[in-house]
């Protein structure tokens, strides 16, 4: 049977490779991206995390390589994680200038610091012998108040050892404004900051544990947010941006992508979204059994973060995507 066509057909502009990305709306570009990195102390060799394929816990030599390659590919930026050969209940190792963090901080400016921002984890979770991001009272409550001045010393190691962003990421009220506080008040007020505003208390941090080698009882759901809370997500921002925050961040990115959508639309800072350990093994579990196309998940799922309005991804894929974005 004849049909009288439509006149309207939204297929003309998907016809051809050159039509689909003329008209493309949004842009993965490796500028956007930082490569979120782990270094162990006293490691000789990488160490590979079982729960992510493909990443590992650096020693002081691989951390260079992998830096200089992200700076080759013209990533945004590198975010260190640092792992202590010993924690104990104060994350002592986090204030001390030859922690492992610290140190590789001096180490990656000394490699890259002229082509990328370096960023470093501003919490002690990764350096508790707890595993909690903040200090403990007597009866196992995290400490917010006595917390926020472990922060303030952190930051200013941090400072000293030639961080360009800081990212407060322990969901203390008020670490913003303490963190930018100290900064100002020791003269390093060129150092931005990377607020972790709303994040939430997500299981799909779960592999992040292997690779910090965490050790947490319980969770962390007195500080980090519940997933059923999105205007919750909306008011933290505020006051991170308020209380001096330089980029905002959301965290996990898949499965809150309605927030991201919500904080671009709120603030006029720069949002960024961390697409977290969970995220990363699904994907690869699903690739590895076969079961999608890798390359192309991994491309869709960062041009989605960037659709909702992530202006900048954490992804432990930043420089795959560098790499697949130049072929
Ligand atoms: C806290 C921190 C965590 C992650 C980044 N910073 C762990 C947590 O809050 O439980 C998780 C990142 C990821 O899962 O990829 N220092």
């Amino acid at each position: 049977m004849h049909v009288q066509g439509p006149t309207i057909r939204p297929r003309r502009l998907r016809r051809t490779p050159a039509l689909r990305r003329m008209v493309a709306e949004t842009h993965v570009v490796p500028s956007s991206l930082v490569l979120p990195v782990f270094i162990r102390e006293g490691l000789a060799e990488p160490h590979p995390i079982s729960s992510m394929p493909g990443v590992v816990q650096h020693s002081r030599d691989s951390l260079k390589r992998a830096v200089a390659e992200a700076a080759e590919l013209g990533l945004g930026g590198v975010m260190l994680f640092g792992i202590p050969e010993h924690k104990d209940a104060r994350g002592s190792g986090a204030l001390d200038p030859a922690g492992v963090l610290n140190l590789a901080i001096t180490d990656v400016v000394a490699e890259v610091g002229d082509q990328l921002t370096v960023m470093s984890d501003l919490c002690l979770d990764e350096f508790t012998d707890h595993g909690h991001c903040g200090l403990l009272t007597p009866d196992g409550e995290v400490d917010n108040d006595q917390t926020l001045a472990a922060y303030a010393e952190m930051a200013l190691a941090q400072a000293a050892a030639g961080v360009d962003m800081v990212g407060p990421s322990g969901m203390m009220d008020g670490q913003v404004a303490v963190v930018r506080e100290a900064l100002d008040a020791a003269g390093h007020t060129h150092v931005s900051v990377l607020a972790y505003s709303a994040k939430y208390a997500s299981a799909f941090f779960g592999p992040f544990r292997e690779a910090v080698d965490s050790s947490l009882v319980g969770d962390r759901r007195t500080y980090q947010q519940n997933p059923a809370n999105a205007l919750e997500g909306v008011r933290e921002v505020l006051l991170d941006v308020a209380e001096g925050a330089d980029l905002v961040m959301v965290k996990p990115a898949l499965p809150y992508l309605d927030v991201v959508r919500r904080v671009r639309d709120a603030v006029d800072v720069p949002v960024a979204a961390y697409n977290v350990s969970g995220e990363y093994a699904m994907l690869e579990a699903a690739a590895a059994n076969g079961w999608i196309d890798r390359e192309a998940a991994i491309m869709e799922t960062l041009t989605s973060i960037r659709r909702a309005g992530a202006d900048v991804i954490l992804t432990y894929w930043a420089s795959e995507a560098a790499r697949l974005l130049r072929a």
